[in-house]
């Protein structure tokens, strides 16, 4: 029976793991998967995890089964992470469990939009991140695209996002990157913010927004103002928030999914719906990771400590992105790069075609997405030079 199935290429980021990993050259630079690493070319185990996780090794006496939503502390840190202030989460209009990463709550998320008696269409920008159309619509639900990003410009274009918004109605979702747009780095104004926020309720919409890199674009509260606006004014979302880069939490598979509701009495529904959800696809969420968030965000000097070093990891992607310009201009480069330092979080789109990502691969060992997006955090000072000599090759 099994026999039917043929077998499949490797997953378009997670494959580029592979292939750099076999890569003999030893000038290989890997600017693929969207990891943050140091100068060093290490992904760091950040020090406030360190360090809860020797102090939850102390206390944790027993691996029996956690609640069905998750660990308590972690659900409620997270739930103030992103939605401190508004008044959804003071009126405890979220219902909210943990998941397994960002990708489990997106799930879960769609497996509960699908349990919806209308015919629901989820929007996502175009382009988005590469697993959001898999994710979502393995779960049964039509997806559809709406204009984003211009190539031209490098920046979003709105108004055409917006011509696109103007036409939906009360059976549409519409995804949205809660900061450092992933693939194109190319985020949302706050006043896209306000005008999607009118929008969804002149239309009836309802956002979903997912947020896997607070605190690697302007900072902690400054990345999710946007998504705070949006809370504020529109009745119903859902948030998808991820711990995997902004707590380093990789593999530890952390994940917390909101959803905000008009009443106290929906939440209550929406939280046995969801537990619900959870339960038939994988029982419950993996606890270890959601323990020790819940101790950083809980514990103040932890708290500071992760706060200082997340703000320093966002540094130095900034700085990446400035060094990355300069020295694209120092290669004598005859195109305008600039726009990468006006992006944010962890990627851009360099803007040059599939063959040319592959010439950067199979001459420089220089690995990227095929979209051109490069993990910025994937330099380091001694690579920016190479990698913008090779750019100049390939253009
Ligand atoms: C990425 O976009 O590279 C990361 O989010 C890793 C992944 O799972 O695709």
């Amino acid at each position: 029976m099994l026999d039917q199935l043929q077998a499949l290429p490797a997953d378009p980021l997670l494959g580029l793991i592979t292939a750099y990993n076999e890569d003999t050259n030893p000038d290989k630079v890997d600017l693929g998967v969207g990891v943050y690493r140091d100068e060093s070319g290490h992904t760091p185990i950040m020090k406030a995890i360190h360090l809860a996780a020797e102090k939850h090794l102390q206390s944790e006496d027993s691996k029996t089964y956690i609640a069905p939503v998750g660990v308590p502390g972690f659900v409620s840190g997270i739930k103030s992470l992103v939605m401190d202030g508004t008044s959804a989460l003071k009126d405890n209009r979220i219902a909210a469990v943990q998941a397994p990463g960002g990708c489990g709550a997106l799930r879960v998320g769609a497996e509960l939009l699908n349990r919806l008696k209308d015919d629901i269409t989820l929007w996502v920008s175009d382009p988005t991140w590469a697993n959001h159309i898999p994710l979502i619509s393995s779960a049964g639900i039509k997806i559809k695209t709406y204009p984003y990003f211009d190539p031209a410009t490098n920046a979003v274009n709105y108004d055409a996002m917006d011509k696109q918004l103007a036409e939906l109605g009360s059976n549409d979702i519409v995804l949205l990157h809660g900061c450092c747009h992933n693939p194109t780095g190319a985020d949302l104004s706050f006043e896209n913010w306000q005008s999607i926020a009118q929008r969804a309720n002149k239309q009836g919409f309802v956002p979903f927004v997912d947020i896997a890199y607070q605190g690697l674009g302007d900072g902690i509260e400054e990345d999710v103002k946007g998504v705070r606006y949006l809370s504020e004014n529109v009745d119903e979302m859902l948030i998808a928030s991820s711990c995997s880069k902004s707590f380093g939490l990789y593999r530890e598979r952390t994940g917390c999914l909101m959803i905000q509701n008009k009443t106290v009495e929906n939440a209550r529904a929406i939280q046995t719906q969801i537990q619900d959800i959870a339960r038939a696809i994988y029982s419950m969420s993996p606890a270890y990771g959601g323990y020790l968030v819940d101790l950083v965000l809980n514990t103040p000097d932890l708290r500071q400590m992760w706060e200082t070093e997340l703000a320093e990891m966002a540094t130095r992607v900034k700085s990446l992105r400035e060094g990355l310009v300069s020295h694209i201009q120092a290669a004598g480069i005859d195109r305008d790069f600039s726009f990468i330092t006006q992006q944010k979080g962890m990627f851009s789109f360099l803007g040059i075609s599939k063959d040319q990502v592959d010439q950067m691969r199979k001459d420089f060992s220089i690995y990227m997405a095929g979209s051109s997006r490069i993990n910025v955090a994937g330099l380091n000072t001694n690579t920016l030079e190479y990698v913008a000599n090779a750019l100049k090759s390939v253009l």
